[in-house]
């Protein structure tokens, strides 16, 4: 058969492939979206999918969640760590209740509210609003690094791999998938190009990545000596 180009060899082991994830039954609705890519900065998707479905037992909405004192959401958030984070998310919430209810739709907007960085700003654009860009985290990074081969060591290498990461959107397959682009990169990285003994006999990439090729993919991606 042919060779699919990558993005859409990725899209089509995602298709078959995908995790079922508390998180990815209503991609269109922003609150969960952001609110699992708050949890998932600090804890495998595993663990937070319990803590996920709880939260939004008690807080269903942005309304609500803004609506609640911070005691109840620092309360809801014990055992997660990071408490800067929690009360983050409750004046992030507080801040989209104000201005309406409506989460701003792009990275800029996104990244004007309280606690959102650059990460959460691209998941939440590319997941909820299917903006043409690509969300970095640590198992997106690797992918990257060992598709292209980068030797340089992290976190140095980061403005490259966020480069090349966002080179993938100039494929017409990605760019009208986005949402699910990036959460195909998740599990890619989660499932096969593992940190450790990544199983590329199975990956949907191996025709196309440089560190394979060159053997060298259990190397990368290199971490600076601290
Ligand atoms: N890690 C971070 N965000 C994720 C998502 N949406 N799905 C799976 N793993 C993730």
């Amino acid at each position: 058969p042919p060779t699919l180009p990558p993005a859409a060899a990725l899209l089509a082991w995602y298709d078959r492939h995908r995790r079922t994830l508390p998180w990815r039954g209503d991609d269109s609705d922003p609150y969960r979206i952001w609110l699992s890519e708050v949890m998932l900065q600090q804890t495998t998707a595993a663990a937070a999918g319990p803590r996920f479905r709880r939260f939004l037992q008690r807080f269903p909405d942005i309304h609500a969640l803004a609506a609640a004192p911070e005691s109840a959401v620092m309360e809801e958030w014990a055992g997660l760590g990071y408490y800067a984070r929690a009360r983050n998310l409750h004046a992030c919430a507080r801040a989209v209740a104000a201005a309406g209810g409506a989460f701003p739709r792009d990275v800029e907007g996104l990244r004007a509210l309280p606690g959102v960085g650059a990460y959460t700003a691209a998941a939440v654009a590319a997941i909820a609003f299917d903006q043409p860009v690509v969300p970095l985290d640590a198992n997106v990074e690797r992918v990257v690094a060992r598709l292209r081969a980068v030797e340089e060591p992290l976190p140095g290498a980061r403005p490259r791999l966020d480069a090349l990461a966002q080179g993938f959107m100039a494929d017409p397959a990605a760019r009208a998938r986005p949402g699910d682009f990036a959460q195909a990169l998740f599990d890619l990285g989660a499932t096969i190009c593992t940190a450790r003994n990544p199983a590329c006999a199975l990956c949907p990439w191996r025709g196309e990545c440089e560190a394979q090729r060159r053997g060298v993919q259990a190397t990368l991606p290199r971490k600076a000596p601290k």
